[in-house]
């Protein structure tokens, strides 16, 4: 627990560079990071990328996974995951284009969805898995897009949002009607596959979800909760999100 918002970015950053050494260190010669979206890693990213311009870190060998995206957003909307990582995370960190991937939110029928979802599982395994995964965390205890009752093993997969979610998320359409109701998500499994997670959290807001997910039982009720279960979690947090703890 940190007392400021910008603390936590620093702390957080500073596990994301290390858990990138210590792959580098291993013979990974392709580091690969899990990438959040949401405001929560935003001042994360921000330390990052000045990291990468004191040249403490260089992320252009490094591959991006995202955790989840939208379903059904045209080609190059602004707030689809792919566009928001490509303009807040690979420019400023000098993440190549082609070295992000994303779940493919685009198939326009089940099965084509399906088909995606798991194309995107062998392409984490296909790179060795995640090195280091950046969490941010739902209100309601969600991770990527595993909302409440999601299974603890599940795979990467399509998902219907659940209307707080939406709500949530309405600050970045124009209204709550334009906001996806499904989307594609890494699975609980899928991340708890990574070598090293890291949750940051801040404000009121989360207070609730981060007490359920640290101390609260393990519980599809808390999706965060798995990361329990993860023998190398490092939740950062500002004074406001560990208040109930
Ligand atoms: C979003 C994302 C999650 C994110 C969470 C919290 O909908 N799918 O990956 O961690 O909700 O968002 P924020 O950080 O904006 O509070």
């Amino acid at each position: 627990m940190l007392p400021t918002a910008q603390e936590v970015a620093e702390r957080a950053a500073r596990v994301v560079i290390e858990g990138v050494r210590a792959a580098l260190a291993s013979g990974r010669t392709e580091p690969v990071i899990g990438l959040a979206t949401g405001s929560s890693p935003v001042g994360l990213y921000t330390v990052l990328a000045g990291a990468v311009e004191a040249g403490e870190v260089d992320f252009g060998r490094a591959r991006g996974f995202a955790l989840d995206e939208y379903v059904g957003l045209p080609p190059r909307h602004p707030e689809s995951y792919r566009e928001v990582l490509l303009r807040e995370v690979c420019g400023p960190l000098g993440l190549p284009p082609e070295r992000l991937h994303v779940p493919d939110g685009s198939g326009d029928s089940e099965e084509a969805l399906a088909a995606g979802a798991a194309d995107y599982e062998r392409r984490i395994a296909e790179a060795g898995g995640v090195d280091v995964q950046i969490l941010g965390i739902g209100a309601n205890g969600h991770l990527g897009f595993n909302e409440p009752g999601s299974a603890l093993t599940s795979r990467t997969r399509v998902k219907r949002l659940s209307e707080r979610t939406r709500g949530d998320n309405a600050r970045f359409f124009d209204s709550l009607d334009a906001v996806p109701t499904h989307c594609v998500t890494q699975g609980l499994g899928t991340v708890l596959d990574a070598r090293r997670l890291v949750l940051v959290a801040s404000g009121a807001g989360k207070a609730a979800a981060v007490a359920a997910a640290v101390e609260g039982p393990l519980s599809a009720s808390c999706p965060a909760s798995v990361l329990q279960w993860h023998a190398d979690a490092v939740v950062v947090l500002d004074e406001a999100a560990a208040v109930g703890l």
